[in-house]
Order: C-alpha cells, then sequence, then structure tokens
C-alpha cells in the first residue's frame, strides 16, 4: 500500500515536471510570437506605484531599474500578508497606438513578468518566443478595453502566491485578425523599471511539504530504476 502511494506520488512528480518543462501543451487561442511584433514594439510610458508604507492606501512611485531584489530601491520588498497593492499606469506616449499589420486594438493586457535572475535556471519559468507559451509572465493583472483617453490604470493586490523575485510590467494590445484574436503590440518596463515581492507565511505548509517530498524522492527513484534495470539485465 505504501509503495503503491509512492509510486502514485512520484508519477505525480514525473508529469509534474514535464508540463513544467512545455511539451507540446493545448492548441492556442493567440499563436502570436514577439518576433511578429518587433516592428510595433514599445509606444508607451509605462509607470508603476506601489504601497510601501503603513498605510495601504498611499501609492508612492516605485522607480527601481535594478532587477536585483537586494537593491535599495526595491525596498521594502512587497507582499500579499501586509496587502500591499500595486498601481500600474500605462499611456499610449503618441497615440493612435500603431499596431502589427494595420490591426485595429480592442483590448490591451497588461501581464507581470519575472526578471531575468528569477528566470535563469528555472525551467517552469522558461520564457518563449509564442507570448501565451512565456511562462516568465504568469500574471495577468488585466485586460481592458480600449479606452478613448489611451490611459489605462490598475490596482493589483500582490497575490499570495507572489514568489521572493522582482518583476517587470508588460503590456499588450490585442487585435482581431479576420475571425481570430491576436497580439498585435507590446511594450515593457524590462531595464526600466523593476518592483520587488517577498514571501512571508504565504505558501500553504502542505504545498511546501509536498514539494519537497517530491524533489526528495524523485531522484532516489530514478536511482533504484536504473540499478534494477542493471541488476536484472545481468542475471538474466
Ligand atoms: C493576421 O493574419 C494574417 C493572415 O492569416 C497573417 O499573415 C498575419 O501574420 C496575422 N497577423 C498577426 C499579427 O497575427
Amino acid at each position: 500500500m505504501a509503495r503503491l502511494h509512492t509510486a502514485a506520488l512520484l508519477c505525480f512528480c514525473v508529469i509534474g515536471y514535464a508540463a513544467a518543462m512545455g511539451g507540446g501543451g493545448p492548441a492556442l487561442d493567440r499563436p502570436t510570437t514577439y518576433a511578429q511584433l518587433d516592428g510595433v514594439k514599445g509606444q508607451w510610458d509605462i509607470t508603476i506605484e506601489a504601497t510601501k508604507g503603513a498605510d495601504k492606501d498611499v501609492f508612492v512611485p516605485q522607480a527601481c531599474d535594478s532587477p536585483v531584489l537586494d537593491a535599495p530601491c526595491n525596498q521594502p520588498l512587497l507582499n500579499a500578508d501586509a496587502h500591499d497593492k500595486l498601481k500600474i499606469t500605462a499611456k499610449v506616449a503618441k497615440a493612435p497606438l500603431k499596431a502589427a499589420d494595420g490591426l485595429k486594438p480592442e483590448h490591451i493586457v497588461i501581464k507581470m513578468c519575472f526578471s531575468k535572475p528569477f528566470v535563469a535556471d528555472r525551467p517552469w519559468r522558461k520564457p518563449n518566443d509564442i507570448i501565451d507559451r512565456d511562462r516568465s509572465c504568469p500574471q495577468t493583472v488585466a485586460t481592458l478595453p480600449v479606452a478613448a483617453n489611451n490611459t489605462y490604470t490598475v490596482t493589483w493586490p500582490i497575490p499570495k502566491a507572489a514568489p521572493k523575485a522582482t518583476w517587470y510590467v508588460k503590456v499588450f494590445a490585442d487585435c482581431k485578425n479576420g475571425t481570430d484574436t491576436v497580439y498585435c503590440q507590446f511594450d515593457s518596463t524590462a531595464d526600466k523599471a523593476y518592483v520587488a515581492t517577498s514571501i512571508i507565511e504565504s505558501t500553504p505548509t502542505a504545498m511546501k511539504a509536498a514539494v519537497a517530498v517530491c524533489s526528495a524522492i524523485a531522484p532516489v527513484f530514478l536511482a533504484l530504476f536504473f540499478i534494477k534495470e542493471r541488476v536484472l539485465k545481468k542475471t538474466a
């Protein structure tokens, strides 16, 4: 029974890992790549404000051009337990916004992306040129209809699952291309404005335990499997 249990857990680990490594994945609604939007990227003024003091209704500018967690401009680290929030304002610098293939923007999508140092060596945050498969931008903050004043403001409470990391903002436009909805424009605050989050006691203990067990037993099982294979082959 115990063996069955561990085997099931191992399967779960292996499948989880395979999923994290990004196999095929489901069909995409929006197959657009960043490369496709190269000619129209930019065009936005994006500012980040954050609740950095005790009063969580007071936003102060967060203008840190360093992705380093310890950089003084990234202090204090924001977190869900303190009820910290971000306010992101994206304004088209010079209207009208120019989109790929002369398409007409319908929505503005705002996402949070992990900075380079927090993507390195983490296959589960692997960037991808296909925008919807880019795991370095896992958080969609808002999808807003196109506004006449070309200004988009969104308040984002730091989610409980936000790990210790620095982030930047990416803004996309989506457009109808025939019957398809595609991304047709993007900009980001990479190298210009980052924000840092920490995690205090937000990860459920059970989750931490499961992750620890998973990472501890997976290599042991693999090793046992190979040893068993070899021994069986020799005696056969
Ligand atoms: C829009 O559709 C055309 C025709 O299928 C395609 O060539 C083009 O790349 C599409 N544009 C975008 C931005 O997806």
